[in-house]
């Protein structure tokens, strides 16, 4: 293996507490701390397991945390009228809505409704052209978090060839922005990208988000790439074990012996979606603050 691993769990934990430290310098001016409402419908059971940490997550960080668990047949209506509540409530800086949502429910809708301000998920249309024009906004938090990874390892992205495979709006479109943004060329693909081993090869920078398991070979990688592997996927369990392995969207074994750095799955891009999270949050609280700060002066 000639790959440096990028360590996503330390990465994390350093942002983790580089937020802590600014919730609680801010929470010591506003007289109040800093708060993140998270919104889970329905009981799938990874959307569970998610919400329970960024729960958990932004407790530890010094930030108030408002759940709010709605049963699976709540009505668009219903959740438009708890978002609403939640854009006038003072006390709440942050509004994730944990997708994906109920089938009877349109997300598009929902996340419009969220006041772009409190859009620390980045989802937002505004938030979506903010990024694209280059003006200050919330950036979706997993495009972040591989930003950042890339940047532990290569500073500047000028001039270099960055590709993305994947095209969603939660992770591939807001990838593409921000490599664009710091001066990289882009290549933008995705499964029915015609040559796309070809593509790859000449990246020195690639981020995969596909959502399908060992997609990327060895031999699509130019040597010494920084490969960032977004893929989260279960394989089905091996004879007599009770769940099956995690795997990412890389090949893992074999990318790891051409590229010059590689996130692992679990551990690389996981732990950053979280942390990006709350630092969105202190982002918005500390806007909203200085905002309400300039009217009274005015
Ligand atoms: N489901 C999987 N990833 C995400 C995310 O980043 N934000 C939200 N809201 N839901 C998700």
């Amino acid at each position: 293996m000639s790959a440096t691993i990028i360590d996503g769990k330390a990465v994390a934990a350093s942002l983790r507490a580089e937020v802590a430290q600014g919730a609680a310098e801010l929470a010591r001016r506003m007289g109040r701390r800093p708060g993140l409402a998270v919104v889970l419908v329905g009981s799938d059971p990874a959307s569970q397991v998610y919400v329970a940490s960024k729960v958990k997550m932004t407790r530890e960080a010094g930030m108030e945390s408002f759940e709010h668990r709605l049963p699976e047949e709540t009505s668009e209506q219903d959740l438009l009228a708890l978002i609403a509540r939640l854009n006038a409530d003072p006390l709440v800086d942050g509004i994730l809505v944990q997708l994906p949502l109920p089938k009877h429910v349109n997300p598009g809708r929902v996340i419009e409704a969220i006041a772009p301000g409190k859009d620390v998920d980045g989802l937002h249309p505004e938030n979506a052209g903010r990024l694209a024009n280059g003006l200050p906004g919330l950036a979706p938090c997993t495009p972040m978090g591989c930003m950042m990874l890339i940047r532990s390892v290569v500073p500047d992205l000028r001039g270099l060839n960055a590709l993305v495979v994947g095209r969603s709006v939660l992770v591939g479109k807001p990838a593409a922005q921000m490599l664009l943004n710091a001066d990289a060329t882009i290549i933008v693909t995705h499964l029915d990208t015609v040559g796309l081993p070809a593509l790859c090869r000449q990246a020195d920078i690639v981020v995969v988000a596909a959502g399908c398991p060992g997609l990327v070979r060895g031999d699509w990688i130019k040597p010494g790439a920084v490969v960032i592997d977004v893929g989260i996927n279960r394989l089905p369990p091996e004879p007599g074990a009770p769940k099956g392995r995690i795997v990412g969207d890389v090949a893992f074994d074999e990318v790891s012996e051409v590229a010059g750095h590689i996130t692992p799955v679990p551990g690389g891009v996981g732990p950053m979606t979280i942390a990006c999270l709350l630092k969105n949050t202190l982002t918005a609280a500390e806007r909203r603050f200085a905002e309400a700060s300039q009217a009274r002066a005015a």
